[in-house]
């Protein structure tokens, strides 16, 4: 990766991964651009609705872009509200993504997620390499975009790499519209109100993982010699699965007043309940070393700490 182009940069992900990548690879050999612009923003950075892909051409071509991370994406729950529009803006943006990194030879990333699989997968230990039958249209998406990326690589060649990520907690860009973001609410609720309501159930085990591990995991996935992996797309990552009380557990340990009830969002709680509770990321050690640092214990201190400065406040006591 030497010159960089992101779409979807002002995303939950996209956010902090610019600026991981300007910090090193430099700042200006990292195109950022996403469908709005913010007013002070750092760095190369253009507005690009990623269904043009005309647009999509110009702008890495004139970049001179050897790497496009393919970021903009609908989340579940907000695809599951607009099925069309997710279809849409998913398998378009997605295959404009492929078509321009195929004309301009460019190294290609995309992420699936723990949402390409369904209710008949194996919920424990999920294997890297088993059913995918999901019952979301993000997970239909997901899993046709899992499916492309391997055939633009054996069809043509192009150097297309992706992870499998579960839920993704930080402190910096709040998620939007997806089904494991009750484990970043969480977090601010204890701290701002010293009370959470959780529209997932007890009980419901999900894989999650810290932002700063999901960054490296794709520098690590981008960086790794391609002749050793064996997948390339779409490998299963986790760095822990826990269930509501188990995350409220951990946050009481810090906050001893902090107390959670549910409300079971009937929609978000079915999308939850159709995937994996704990899957499997030994093809992802194998292939190319992939390594989470934070568990559930070491993330919760981070993200409180974080976000107490974040918001300017003490825990409620
Ligand atoms: N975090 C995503 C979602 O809940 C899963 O890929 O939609």
């Amino acid at each position: 990766m030497e010159k960089i182009i992101v779409t979807g940069a002002l995303g939950q992900i996209g956010s902090e991964l610019v600026g991981k990548l300007r910090s090193m690879y430099g700042e200006e050999n990292v195109l950022a651009t996403d469908i709005r612009k913010v007013s002070e923003q750092a760095g190369p950075f253009e507005i690009l609705d990623v269904t043009d892909a005309q647009r999509m051409h110009d702008l890495a071509k004139d970049f001179n872009a050897d790497t496009m991370i393919h970021m903009a994406a609908l989340l579940s729950a907000t695809a599951e509200k607009n099925p069309l529009f997710a279809w849409n803006l998913n398998m378009g943006g997605l295959m404009n993504a492929l078509e321009v990194s195929r004309e301009l030879n460019l190294q290609f990333f995309t992420p699936s997620s723990i949402g390409a699989f369904g209710p008949s997968t194996p919920k424990d230990n999920t294997p890297q390499d088993t059913l995918q039958r999901p019952t979301t249209m993000y997970g239909v998406n997901k899993v046709a975009g899992e499916l492309l990326c391997d055939y633009y690589h054996t069809r043509f060649g192009l150097d297309t790499r992706g992870v499998r990520f579960p839920g993704l907690i930080s402190y910096v860009t709040p998620p939007g519209g997806g089904t494991t973001d009750y484990a970043v609410d969480i977090y601010y609720k204890a701290i701002t109100e010293g009370t959470y309501t959780s529209y997932i159930a007890e009980g419901t085990y999900m894989d999650m993982m810290y932002m700063p591990d999901a960054l490296q995991a794709i520098i690590d996935l981008m960086e790794a010699d391609g002749s050793k992996l064996i997948h390339r797309n779409a490998f299963n990552i986790s760095a822990m699965s826990f269930e509501p009380s188990q995350i409220a557990a951990e946050i009481q340990k810090h906050i001893p007043h902090f107390t959670m009830n549910y409300d079971v969002d009937p929609m978000r709680q079915a999308i939850a309940n159709s995937w994996p509770n704990a899957i499997d990321s030994s093809a992802a050690v194998k292939e190319w070393n992939f390594n989470a640092k934070f568990d559930l214990s070491s993330m919760t201190i981070d993200m409180l700490d974080k976000l107490m400065k974040k918001l300017n406040s003490k825990a409620i006591s």
